[in-house]
């Protein structure tokens, strides 16, 4: 490996997409996958996250998780697959105007693995997702995560088959948000390096 395929190597970006419901029926991996799929930013590396992969309970860890001891091996292993990415990208629905206890279940079991790092709201819901992305932002925010300017509130019906079909300009503002999480994300990993995010 050449000096330039060192730089290469150390500007890619690990990015999580993170499926955040966990319904028999529910829409989330479509609208990860949408987003995963996409391959306008050269640096990022994007990959789907499903929260029904990690075995989650609810929340049962004696310590608060802002003092990093776990107990329970499902934490230990979704603190090393949380530590272990640069960004994420939220897909969440909208539930009775906020997010499912899922992802904040997800989100509550960890602290110091998600701080200085860049996120993507992507909301979802019958009437667009919006409320979702709200209620993500004083969360994400305690979490000490850099939301990329760019959201996306997306509609619920367009998941046609498994599949996410975006509408007008949807995938435009898709590239807006991952190409400033790729900005958000050199700038952090550089901070975070030097113990300042
Ligand atoms: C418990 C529950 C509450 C919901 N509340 C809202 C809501 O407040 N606003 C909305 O637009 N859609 C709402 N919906 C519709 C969902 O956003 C829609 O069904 C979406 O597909 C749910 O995501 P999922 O399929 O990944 O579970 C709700 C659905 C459920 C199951």
């Amino acid at each position: 490996m050449d000096s330039s395929d060192d730089r290469t190597a150390s500007e890619t970006l690990r990015v999580g997409v993170i499926a955040g419901s966990t319904r028999p029926t529910r829409r989330s991996p479509a609208i990860a996958h949408w987003v995963a799929d996409d391959t306008s930013a050269p640096t990022l590396q994007l990959h789907t996250i499903d929260l029904l992969d990690h075995d989650l309970s609810l929340l049962s860890e004696p310590t608060a998780a802002a003092f990093g001891e776990y107990e329970q091996a499902s934490t230990l292993a979704w603190s090393k697959t949380v530590a272990s990415y640069d960004a994420f990208v939220l897909v969440a629905a909208e539930y009775n105007a906020s997010f499912p206890a899922a992802l904040k279940n997800a989100l509550d079991h960890l602290y110091a693995e998600w701080h200085g790092k860049p996120v993507g709201l992507v909301g979802y819901g019958m009437a667009g997702g919006l409320l979702a992305v709200e209620a993500l932002r004083p969360v994400v925010a305690e979490l000490r995560m850099h939301v990329a300017p760019t959201t996306l509130a997306l509609s619920a019906h367009r998941v046609d088959d498994g599949s996410y079909v975006p509408a007008k300009d949807e995938a435009d503002a898709l590239r807006a948000m991952l190409g400033e999480i790729a900005v958000l994300g050199a700038a952090l990993r550089i901070a975070r390096q030097d113990a300042l995010a």
